[in-house]
């Protein structure tokens, strides 16, 4: 049946898809925003989906917060909405990190460093009791797919992308701490063996898969609303369960 002129008229026109992908992303950030608490020490992802994490971290006006940021770009949003950042030497573990990703295997093997700063995701994300990822429906697979980001150091560069196969630079991106950023384009298989291949090649300083043991929960947020998958890093006691 048709709608009468009056509904009609009153109905918001549907978003596109940029609009949508957009509007989920906020709220999984949002979503992830109300696991943080009053004196909370809470690494800050990198990418577009963080950047709506931190005003919605903002907001909440919680007491004694500290953050640590992966990036500079992070480090100067989150400033600038009056959030602390400290070094992460200076709070030494986590309670909690938030951060988005460019793929989410069934799993939960993740692909990240779409945004060259997969480094330090990776160290702050270890450094958390809990690593909680958001993202919008879109970056959910049932397989991963290349490309792999890699930070591989300058000297020796291009040799260290002859031993990975299949690799080369992203033009002369620089990661955060100014080594180059690649993206390994070949088969992935098994994410297990590609991690472990890749982190054993010399000249290698990190690559984007994360695996399933070091998230906490994954938030998605699609057209029916934030679907929460439980990670295989337990929740560490006294916090509200993922699901
Ligand atoms: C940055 C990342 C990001 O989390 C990833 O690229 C997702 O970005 P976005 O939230 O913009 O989709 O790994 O290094």
């Amino acid at each position: 049946m048709a709608p009468d002129r009056a509904t009609a008229r009153h109905q918001p026109p549907p978003l596109s898809n940029t609009e949508a992908v957009a509007h989920h992303k906020r709220e999984a950030a949002q979503a992830a925003a109300m696991m943080v608490d009053d004196g909370m020490r809470v690494g800050l992802g990198t990418g577009s989906t963080v950047a709506y994490l931190l005003p919605a971290l903002a907001e909440r006006n919680l007491r004694g917060l500290r953050c640590v940021a992966t990036s500079p770009a992070t480090e100067q949003a989150a400033q600038a909405l009056g959030l602390t950042v400290a070094a992460l030497d200076a709070l030494g573990e986590l309670d909690i990190a938030i951060d988005g990703a460019d793929q989410i295997e069934e799993r939960g093997w993740l692909v990240k460093g779409g945004g060259a700063a997969q480094t330090r995701e990776k160290i702050v994300a270890a450094a958390s009791r809990r690593f909680v990822v958001i993202a919008s429906a879109e970056k959910a697979v049932s397989a991963l797919h290349p490309p792999v980001p890699l930070e591989v150091l300058r000297f020796g560069a291009m040799r260290t992308l002859a031993e990975v196969g299949e690799a080369r630079l992203r033009g002369d991106l620089e990661s955060p701490d100014g080594n180059l950023i690649a993206d390994y384009f070949g088969p992935i298989g098994d994410p297990a063996d590609l991690a472990a291949r890749l982190s054993a090649t010399p000249g290698v300083v990190e690559h984007g898969l994360f695996a399933p043991d070091m998230v906490s929960c994954i938030l998605i947020a699609g057209e029916h609303g934030v679907e929460r998958r439980a990670g295989e890093k337990p929740d560490p006691p006294g916090t509200g369960a993922c699901g």
